[in-house]
């Protein structure tokens, strides 16, 4: 079954749950997540490894609500990281710290301190100063410190230039053609045990070729390596599967593995090497959407106007990347209707403040909308410009709703504020 359909009365359904009573329960804005979308991706991606050793590293900045969290923990999920704060997350949702990578071009001290004494899987480290800096922690702590090199394999993503990591320009990973003499240090290292291979090339990918590239490069690299006695124990090749927000046509699941292993399966060297990968989008992104009120209509001459109740602070993609993500009817208001072209607008006072462009819709106050594909980088990218409290979240499972985080009380926005001290 669909995960998200319309009702008998036109309305939009996620699972077998109104967006009309979720709104009614919760207010609106709301983000409502379909728990069986976020199962059915992660078993797509399972189904196809098949039999073969691998390891889904669910990326956490997509959607870090310790809800959804436990959902992928549940599955057997492990948890790609970029900071302390999501490995916190991931602890507190059930999930394996040995199960968890720690991605980043600037992870602390203190992170990796942390990061160590909970066990992680692995460092993804990304430069030769922050090589330095955890063997040095590591010895301090006495241990020995996990860790791959995240490469640069230099390919194009063809993306957007915001989120695209593997070209030699990006402040990301190590060259790869400078790896070499840093995997040769850190593997004579006391205090470092070499893993892995990673890299990561970009998000939201609609095309297979750029991750076989990504995989042939990363592949020689493996086998220059292996002539020096460094053996792997897996290859991390990152996430970025794309998803289609309005008229893409992403590769499904088994088509990105299949690109993968088209090439790791065809090397004697790499077959039985487990294959690990860090979606985040394929994941929570389809599973999720932004539920929100039409609260005025204001038609005009040259563009006119449908302002909802939520905005740029909810749902940051429109106006940071000019992103276009579908918007649709989620349940009628009593209003007047007036169908035709409308800019959806937030309440914010900035020009950018857009969730959608010149949308063809037959609009009345009072009205929901649905933002569909919000369920990455939605909330997890959310702010509280204007002092707006940021959305509630909700999870539906079936018929079943379950509130995996409340609407932000108003006063908890300033509970850190203090008064300056009277003189
Ligand atoms: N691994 C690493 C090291 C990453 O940097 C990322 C995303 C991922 C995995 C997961 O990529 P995914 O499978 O979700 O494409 N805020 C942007 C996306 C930024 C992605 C950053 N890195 C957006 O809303 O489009």
């Amino acid at each position: 079954p669909p995960f998200f359909s319309r009702n008998d009365a036109g309305d939009l359904q996620i699972e077998q749950v109104s967006a009309a009573e979720i709104v009614e329960r919760f207010d609106s804005p709301t983000y409502v997540y379909s728990r069986a979308a976020i199962e059915s991706a992660f078993n797509a991606l399972t189904a196809a490894f098949g039999e073969r050793a691998h390891r889904i590293c669910y990326a956490v900045k997509a959607n870090s609500n310790i809800g959804i969290l436990n959902v992928l923990a549940r599955l057997g999920a492990g948890f790609d990281i970029v900071s302390y704060g999501e490995l916190a997350r991931v602890m507190a949702a059930g999930g394996d710290p040995g199960k968890t990578v720690f991605s980043g071009v600037g992870k602390s001290a203190d992170e990796i301190r942390g990061a160590l004494e909970a066990g992680i899987g692995c460092l993804n480290v990304e430069s030769e100063a922050e090589l330095q800096q955890i063997a040095d922690i590591a010895a301090e702590m006495q241990q020995s410190a996990p860790i791959s090199l995240r490469v640069n394999p230099d390919v194009d993503a063809r993306t957007h230039p915001y989120i695209s990591t593997g070209l030699k320009d990006n402040k990301f990973g190590i060259a790869i053609d400078e790896a070499l003499p840093l995997y040769e240090w850190a593997h004579a290292h006391p205090a470092l045990e070499v893993t892995g291979i990673d890299c990561h090339i970009g998000s939201q990918l609609t095309d297979v070729s750029p991750f076989r590239d990504a995989a042939e490069r990363v592949m020689k690299l493996a086998h220059r390596l292996a002539e020096r006695g460094i053996e792997l124990k897996h290859l991390d090749l990152g996430g970025g599967l794309g998803i289609r927000y309005t008229d893409e046509t992403p590769p499904a699941a088994a088509d990105w593995i299949e690109a993968i292993r088209s090439v790791v399966d065809a090397d004697p060297l790499a077959r039985e090497l487990p294959i690990w990968i860090e979606p985040g989008r394929f994941i929570a992104g389809p599973a999720g959407a932004l539920l929100t009120r039409v609260e005025y209509l204001k038609p005009g001459e040259h563009k006119s106007f449908a302002i909802v109740d939520a905005a740029m602070n909810d749902l940051m993609r429109p106006a940071l990347y000019g992103s276009d993500m579908a918007i649709v009817p989620a349940g009628q208001g009593d209003g007047e209707r007036h169908p035709g072209t409308w800019e959806i607008v937030g309440p914010i006072c900035e020009t950018g403040d857009f969730l959608g462009h010149e949308r063809p819709l037959d609009l009345a106050a009072g009205d929901l909308l649905a933002v569909l594909g919000a369920g990455a980088y939605g909330f997890s990218m959310a702010s509280n410009y204007n002092t707006r409290p940021r959305a509630a979240e909700v999870l539906v499972d079936g018929r079943a709703i379950h509130e995996i985080r409340r609407r932000e009380p108003l006063d908890s926005l300033w509970a850190l504020e203090q008064l300056p001290a009277a003189d």
